[in-house]
């Protein structure tokens, strides 16, 4: 999956509000995996199943059985139009489904009982056959009835032979979720309502998202991952509308004046949770390819102002690029892609028919920003390499989900940059993953990549498994491993290992297995188990520390927490150069203190570590060192490579962060930025001071570092022509952080372009807006800031009449940057009602409003309290966004109360962990930094 754009969203807002920015690339990264994390809490799920749910002694279903092929029908009953005619009664919505399924498998052990998962759905009429005699086997009872069980137990008069093959068929119905998981209900509005309370614009489709463990809500079903069959689907459906299912259509016909059924040719092999079908009114667009038949889906108004075109326009590309790059073909002759007005994840890779949230595949031009089509490329690239990374090749347990997002990860960077080749993002998104990973990773609450198997067992587990750790670090670790074995032959391995475990089921040892034989073959002398086992059955990082006075160099777990104790240790492969030698790899060993070579300074020259920062590691030097790198950035930056500029500021904020280095450091290392024009080292920068800005921008400390930042963004920011929009790409990523640093630190040149642009929007006659899209974000944003009433009503009201999502995304975070509390106040409100802000968007606006500093408190207490509501779908989210800002005991005695009465979490858990390391930091480093601000800025 994709995961939550609604964080992504969140975070781009606040980091708009602050001093940050919020930018592209990077805020791509976070999407994907924020999607799909909180797409994956987002049900309303009235109860966990609990632990003592079933016979079976745990929550995994029993290895006695072994799913084959299912034959499925399904039939919801809903409407997609209800037309209000004069004197004919219209019918009411109804969100009932019925259906019937028919489950062939084959007996491992005898056993007289038969566990599925089912939840939620009536079920009746079990009759179970003996396929190889034909004989009936008698039922004795069907025991579904423990509340939120997520086991339905068949049990029967005599046992079933081990040898056997049988099969279970069963009636079941349901209810269509209005809370967008299982089977949902999702609507939008075609045409103009032609008067107020209008309803016969309304449409309503259903659509399917399973992932992890919902399929056991839409039929009973072996729902594990390594239970993998074929599926014959059938839906019945009412006449005017098209069902689309995994497979290709084999058959459709009409049965009565109401209703018509299609049915499918058999699924590939594969696993439930990417069982998908949806039902609607939808039309679409083809891409070009020449064996498989690519349709990309969306609302008929969409489709006709060609806003699907571009997604059409690069999905055959990415397929045949991954054809290619994997050397096997697609398993289906179609792929089907629908744009959905509701879904939480951003989007799922169900096989053969993947759904995304309108707003990331739709794309209007003119009105579209770059960063957006970025946006859409970078998703469509994640989902399309899942139809090899997860759906031809599937994990034997979600403990190993990594090898599912941390491939489409990894993928989607080198996806991306073929088919934009001159976006050049692959650097952005490679540093983008790697910083998201860090994050997580630095505290001591982080989890292993593959956690042992038992550790992962209720659907509340595997859903915390879908985290910036298994897309990010997953994606960062391969690409370290790429890099040393070489890429050609890590390409090599990926490509026996997806051939040979094709339609089956792996672990990260199969992986291992299969990249050694790939090195082995290649007479490289790595072993890849013993060293990629350290970064994937441990926690955490390490920071590799070097002093270039003797050549020393030693590992240290890296936690942000130093008073955390660890003696973990890794294989690290270090790229490493002077300014005068060029790059060489060599391998550090867990535990050791060595001296090298390559690390001693023998004249004075620089020593720089992890060269293009392709190891998931950070680098500390001793003070001489950091001492000559950072002159050598403020003299003739490009000596070092840009993405290392960008890291050498990283890892000094960080490192002072976790109190291995002054923090002076790391405010010295933003010096050279004054003169820095590319965007890696800004965004670096940026970010980094976020953390600055959301410790102190309630304190005196803020204005003298909003000084410090005009006064470095100043030649940046001057350097460009604000009125036009650059060409390429990353000139655009450039002019969106300049704008972004300079009006939030109150560049008045900067303000006064903002205010200007939005007041020409206000008060011109046309519904024309001459914001250029990359611009409006931040443009919204700073004139609702500085404006008032009449400002934040004009974008509310552009915000209620568009109809394109990227544009309403944009105001709905801008809406936020209001410095008025009522109006924030009442913003908070309008979250409560859907019909305002759409359930899926609740998450990210509140969490835009977090990170406004005027609006904190007010988010605070306002989840607090509506939490009963709200943590539902949303806990996790909204806690990492409110509390981002705690670092007083007040703040955390408060927090610690609302866990113990309210939320105990993980989410909770972290931002406990993190609250104490925010009151530690700000006590031992606001003198300092306040008096390194007043020096900077005195000079
Ligand atoms: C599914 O359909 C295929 C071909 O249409 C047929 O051969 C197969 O027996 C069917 N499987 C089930 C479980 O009905
Ligand atoms: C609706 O029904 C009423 C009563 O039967 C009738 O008088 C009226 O003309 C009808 N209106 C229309 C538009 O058919
Ligand atoms: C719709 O529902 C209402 C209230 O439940 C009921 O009174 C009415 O008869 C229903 N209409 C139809 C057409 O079923
Ligand atoms: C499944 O349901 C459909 C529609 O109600 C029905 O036509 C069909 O006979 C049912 N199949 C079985 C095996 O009961
Ligand atoms: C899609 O591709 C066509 C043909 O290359 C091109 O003319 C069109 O501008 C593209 N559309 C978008 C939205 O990129
Ligand atoms: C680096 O090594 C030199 C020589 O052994 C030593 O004097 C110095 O203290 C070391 N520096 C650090 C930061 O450990
Ligand atoms: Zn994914």
């Amino acid at each position: 999956m994709s995961k939550n754009s609604s964080v992504s969203k969140a975070f781009a807002a606040a980091f708009v509000v602050l001093t940050v920015s919020a930018i592209t690339g990077l805020v791509i990264m976070i999407i994907v995996y924020n999607t799909e994390i909180s797409s994956m809490n987002p049900t309303p799920r009235p109860t966990f199943p609990s632990t003592t749910a079933g016979p079976p002694p745990d929550m995994r279903l029993p290895k006695n059985l072994r799913p084959q092929s299912y034959k499925v029908l399904l039939w919801p009953r809903f409407y997609t139009k209800i037309i209000e005619e004069v004197n004919v009664t219209s019918p009411n919505q109804t969100l009932l489904f019925t259906g019937n399924s028919t489950v062939n498998f084959h007996c491992v052990q005898s056993t007289s009982s038969i566990y599925l998962n089912s939840m939620w759905l009536i079920v009746a009429n079990p009759v179970v056959m003996n396929k190889d005699t034909n004989e009936k086997i008698g039922v004795s009872a069907v025991n579904d009835q423990q509340d939120n069980s997520i086991f339905l137990e068949v049990q029967l008069n005599s046992a079933l032979e081990a040898g056997g093959n049988y099969s279970l068929s069963l009636d079941f119905s349901g209810e269509i979720s209005e809370f967008l998981y299982a089977i949902y209900v999702s609507t939008y509005v075609e045409g103009v309502p032609a008067h107020e309370g209008d309803t016969n614009t309304e449409r309503f489709l259903v659509a399917t998202n399973l992932e992890p463990t919902d399929a056991s809500r839409l039929f009973p079903c072996f729902d594990e991952p390594d239970m993998k069959a074929t599926f014959n689907v059938t839906i019945i459906h009412r006449r005017d509308t098209k069902a689309l299912g995994n497979a290709e259509q084999s058959d459709s016909n009409i049965i009565d004046k109401e209703w018509k059924y299609t049915s499918f040719h058999p699924t590939p092999i594969m696993s439930t949770y990417l069982f998908a079908f949806t039902v609607s009114e939808f039309n679409s667009i083809s891409s070009q390819h020449d064996r498989v038949n690519i349709q990309t889906y969306a609302r008929p108004e969409a489709i006709a102002a060609g806003h699907a075109q571009y997604a059409a326009n690069i999905t055959g590309e990415i397929l045949k690029f991954y054809e290619s790059h994997f050397e096997i073909i697609y398993a289906q002759t179609k792929l089907d892609q629908i744009a959905l007005p509701d879904l939480e994840p951003t989007a799922m890779e169900n096989w053969g028919l993947i759904t995304y949230q309108e707003g990331v595949l739709l794309y209007e031009k003119g009105v579209s920003s770059l960063l957006h089509k970025e946006f859409i490329a970078m998703i469509i690239a994640h989902e399309l390499a899942h139809q090899w990374f997860g759906n031809l090749v599937t994990m034997k347990w979600w403990n190993d989900i990594w090898l599912n997002e941390g491939f489409a990860n990894y993928m989607s960077f080198f996806a991306v940059d073929h088919v934009e080749p001159t976006f050049k993002l692959k650097d952005m998104h490679m540093m983008n993953n790697l910083h998201n990973a860090f994050e997580q990773d630095s505290l001591a609450s982080s989890h292993p990549l593959s956690p042992p198997q038992g550790d992962i067992q209720t659907t509340s587990d595997i859903i915390q498994m879908f985290d910036s750790i298994s897309y990010c670090k997953g994606a960062a670790v391969l690409r370290m491993l790429a890099d040393y074995v070489d890429k050609r032959v890590f390409d090599n391995g990926i490509k026996m290992y997806l051939s040979d475990l094709r339609y089956k089921n792996s672990d990260q040892n199969d992986l291992w297995e299969y990249i050694q034989k790939a090195v082995d073959e290649d007479a490289g002398h790595t072993e890849v188990a013993e060293m990629m086992n350290t970064w994937t059955k441990q926690i955490g990082y390490p920071v590799v520390t070097i002093n270039t006075t003797n050549g020393e160099v030693y590992q240290k777990h890296f936690l942000f927490n130093d008073s955390s104790e660890s003696s973990l240790s890794w294989f690290v492969p270090v790229r490493v150069m002077s300014n005068i030698s060029a790059p060489t790899v060599l391998l550090l060993k867990p535990g050791k203190i060595e001296n090298k070579d390559e690390f001693l300074s023998t004249n004075g020259e620089w020593i720089l570590a992890n060269v293009n920062c392709s190891g998931y590691y950070r680098v500390n030097y001793n003070p001489e060192n950091w001492e000559r790198l950072l002159t050598q950035m403020e003299k003739n930056p490009h000596r070092i490579p840009v993405m290392n500029r960008g890291q050498l500021v990283d890892d000094a904020f960080n490192l002072a962060r976790a109190k291995i280095v002054e923090v002076t450091l790391a405010l010295n290392s933003t010096r050279f930025l004054r003169n820095e024009r590319e965007f890696l080292p800004w965004e670096s920068a940026v970010r980094n001071l976020e953390y600055f800005v959301l410790m102190f921008d309630r304190s005196e400390v803020y204005g003298p570092m909003q000084v410090y930042l005009r006064k470095q963004v100043e030649g940046l920011y001057n350097s460009q022509n604000q009125s036009e929009v650059p060409t390429d790409h990353s000139s655009q990523h450039t002019q969106i952080i300049a704008i972004q640093v300079a009006c939030s630190n109150r560049l008045p040149e900067c303000l006064e372009m903002a205010t200007e642009m939005f007041a020409n929007w206000m008060n011109s006659n046309t519904t024309e807006n001459n914001i250029h899209p990359n611009l409006r974000s931040v443009i919204y944003c700073q004139a609702v800031a500085v404006g008032g009433k009449e400002e934040w009503e004009f974008a509310w009201n552009k915000f209620q009449s568009s109809s394109d999502t990227s544009e309403k995304d944009q105001l709905r975070e801008a809406l936020a940057c209001t410095k008025k509390i009522w109006l924030l106040s009442r913003y908070l409100e309008y979250t409560l009602n859907p019909e305002m802000i759409r359930l899926m968007d609740v998450a990210s606006t509140i969490n835009h409003i977090a990170n406004n500093v005027a609006g904190q408190a007010l988010v605070w207490n306002f989840i607090r309290a509506h939490w009963e509501y709200l943590h539902m779908w949303h806990g996790p989210e909204l806690i990492r966004g409110v509390t981002r800002r705690f670092c007083t005991q007040f703040e955390l005695d408060e927090l610690v109360k609302f866990s113990i009465e309210y939320y105990q979490s993980t989410a909770t858990r972290r931002a406990i962990e993190q609250t104490r390391v925010n009151i530690q930091w700000v006590s031992q480093n606001k003198d300092i930094i306040l008096q390194w601000f007043e020096r900077e800025t005195a000079l």
